[in-house]
């Protein structure tokens, strides 16, 4: 891999440093995603007095987000944190030439949930899913209690609806999708709750773990310091109800999940949300128990799962996935009873 010359771009020592042979490191990751960045971990080298992880973006836009990550590293590790202070990376420069920008940022220890749920049956081990869900859900809980400000009137849903018409004006599925998102925003419409940091992309693959605890949330590009704290909560759950069935042939059964079939795109979500298996039973308690410590009522879990699909679906970088969600969304129930008295 053949990292851009620092004579050029003006990169920090750390990278000068892997293209010299001065540092070691190794390549971490690439991102699929179009505007894609890759990542280093520098281990040793000249000058490094720690591990550090640099992240490199390829293209303009990649550039952007980076920088933003710095700065909501450094506005995020101005506030106490508490238990979970060691848990956020620390910024520790970026620099970069011709409106590249690098970060570097302290390497922290653990593995990816993301090596873990891939692995062999995980997902269909009762105590393995509800551990991650407790690992996330406590670092959650910690995160926002944390950087809690003041309360305010709930706009997520409503921001969402209008996100989301804007971006899919005259999709067939929008029709279904804004019905879904008009009954959430009506539930949610008189709720009070305290903004809170929001990490803004918490997927498995954004948390570090190490024996039985989150040690690491990385990738802070769509970090905000003063959001809605249930859009976390709803990201995490949705995610992990997305991949249940990647290891498994199209139509054929997914292990360990009864009533689950590989059959389309999202059938993983639904079966989270709406079935009668453990596993519905854990993915519906971690949105209730988020909801419960922010001191709204648990009932609320359904509509908060709907707007966090509408929110992928207008903010998703990649068109498919965006209108994946759109029409996994206009055709989820209403109300969840709906579907599980059909049953
Ligand atoms: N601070 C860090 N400490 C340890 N590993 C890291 C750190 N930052 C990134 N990584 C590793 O690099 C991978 C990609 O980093 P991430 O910030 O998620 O980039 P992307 O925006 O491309 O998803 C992560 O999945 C993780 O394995
Ligand atoms: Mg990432």
């Amino acid at each position: 891999m053949t990292v851009p010359s620092p004579r050029r771009s003006g990169l920090p020592p750390q990278v000068a440093g892997l293209e010299s042979g001065t540092t070691r490191g190794l390549l971490l990751s690439m991102s699929k995603d179009p505007d894609a960045k890759l990542t280093f971990l520098a281990t040793s080298g000249s000058g490094l007095r720690e591990r550090v992880a640099v992240k490199v973006p390829t293209t303009p836009r990649a550039s952007v987000a980076v920088e933003a990550e710095g700065r909501m590293l450094v506005a995020i590790r101005r506030l106490p944190l508490g238990a979970i202070r060691d848990t956020i990376p620390r910024y520790v420069e970026s620099t970069g030439g011709s409106g590249t920008t690098v970060l570097v940022s302290t390497a922290l220890p653990g593995t990816p949930m993301s090596v873990s749920y891939h692995g062999w049956l995980h997902t269909a081990r009762r105590d393995a899913v509800r551990a991650d869900f407790r690992r996330v859900g406590d670092w959650l809980r910690t995160f926002q209690q944390q950087t809690c400000g003041a309360a305010m009137p709930l706009r997520w849903a409503t921001n969402v609806r209008d996100d989301v018409a804007g971006r899919w004006d005259g999709h067939p599925d929008l029709p279904a999708a804004l019905g879904r998102l008009d009954l959430a925003e009506e539930m949610l419409r008189d709720q009070v709750l305290p903004r809170t940091a929001v990490h803004g992309d918490l997927w498995f693959g954004n948390v570090l773990v190490t024996d039985d605890r989150v040690s690491g949330v990385i990738d802070w590009e769509s970090g905000t310091m003063a959001g809605c704290p249930l859009r976390d909560l709803a990201r995490f759950a949705l995610s992990y109800c997305l991949y249940l069935d990647r290891h498994t042939r199209p139509g054929a059964r997914v292990l360990g999940h009864p009533g689950l079939r590989r059959n389309g795109f999202g059938t993983g979500v639904r079966y989270g949300l709406l079935g009668s298996s453990w596993f519905s039973a854990t993915v519906r308690d971690f949105l209730a128990s988020g909801l419960e410590d922010l001191g709204l009522p648990r009932a609320l879990w359904y509509a908060v799962a709907l707007v966090g699909l509408g929110e992928v679906a207008a903010t998703a970088n990649d068109e498919t996935f965006g209108s994946d969600h759109l029409g996994l969304l206009a055709r989820l129930p209403a109300y969840p009873r709906w579907e599980r008295r059909r049953r």
